[in-house]
């Protein structure tokens, strides 16, 4: 099998799931900025040819995008085969491709929990497993994992979408630990709430929220600055970084009611 990134030939191009809109749509458009070649991904694909039109003419780059559907455990090994036929190696892989659903676990559907965990958990797993040996074997590389602050507690009324951002976490805490010496890094982003139409779609009322909601260009500047300084985890606001600092001072069922009054996801049941 070949390995993208063991050959000459290949080019180097940014992976950024997610793409269609909000911070992945953002993402790509600071990444393109730098002069990086793009690969898009994900379901809506007039966005992302789009997205691929606009970039290209903005900044002359190279913008492939692959539509799919990453709740399917087919759709990372396809978007790794669209890698070997196009000949591009992947240098940067930015999982930000999510999916929540306002509720408590109990009234949630076994549908909505499979995609859920499909999008958030296995998707991001299996593109790592697929793209990191090409990084390992350049030296050269990186992965950015879009969590949330959400994944450092339960957040009642939110409950498998915070486990599924606590897996991002402990698992990109491992893989920068693992990856030291290697050439390639690994940032974790854990962004409070942010204004992108993530909350909405998710049929959480974010009229309820009890905590500033920041805005997109915060969160990317966030992820540019923490990524070049190699940091394991990324808060895009002082406000973010501060809850989870106050964490360590407080008993853990407080963090996580609290966590549940900010969200207030419950209210919309
Ligand atoms: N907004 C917030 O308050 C907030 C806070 C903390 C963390 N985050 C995280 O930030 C990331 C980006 O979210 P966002 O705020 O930018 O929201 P968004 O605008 O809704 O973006 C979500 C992206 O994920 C893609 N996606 C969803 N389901 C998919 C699937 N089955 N297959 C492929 N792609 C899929 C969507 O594209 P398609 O619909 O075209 O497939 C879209 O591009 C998520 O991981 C989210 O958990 C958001």
């Amino acid at each position: 099998m070949m390995i993208p990134g063991r050959n000459g030939q290949l080019l180097p191009v940014t992976l950024v799931t997610g793409a269609s809109t909000g911070i992945g749509s953002a993402l790509a458009g600071a990444f393109a900025g730098m002069g990086n070649h793009l690969l898009l991904v994900a379901r809506s694909e007039d966005r992302l040819a789009g997205l691929a039109e606009e970039l290209r003419a903005a900044h002359g780059i190279s913008v492939f995008s692959c539509p799919a559907d990453l709740a399917l455990p087919e759709s990372p090994q396809r978007i790794f085969d669209y890698c070997l036929q196009h000949h591009l190696a992947v240098r940067l892989l930015v999982n930000c491709a999510g999916t929540s659903r306002a509720s408590d676990f109990n009234n949630l559907a076994l549908r909505d929990i499979e995609r859920i965990m499909a999008v958030n958990m296995s998707a991001v797993a299996r593109l790592v497993h697929l793209f990191l040996p090409g990084m390992v074997a350049e030296q050269e590389g990186g992965i950015i994992n879009i969590a949330s602050l959400g994944g450092l507690q339960g957040v009642p009324g939110l409950g498998l979408y915070s486990a599924t951002k606590s897996f991002l976490i402990t698992l990109g805490e491992a893989l920068h630990m693992e990856l030291r010496g290697t050439g390639v890094r690994v940032a974790t982003v854990c962004p409070g709430f942010v204004d992108t139409g993530f909350m909405e779609k998710a049929g959480h009322d974010r009229r309820g929220v009890r905590l500033p909601v920041c805005s997109v260009d915060v969160v990317v500047r966030a992820v540019l600055r923490g990524y070049r300084q190699n940091r394991m985890r990324v808060y895009p606001t002082p406000l973010d970084f501060l809850i989870v600092f106050s964490q360590r001072f407080v008993p853990r069922l407080f963090s996580v009611r609290l966590s549940g009054y900010l969200a207030a996801a419950r209210n919309n049941q």
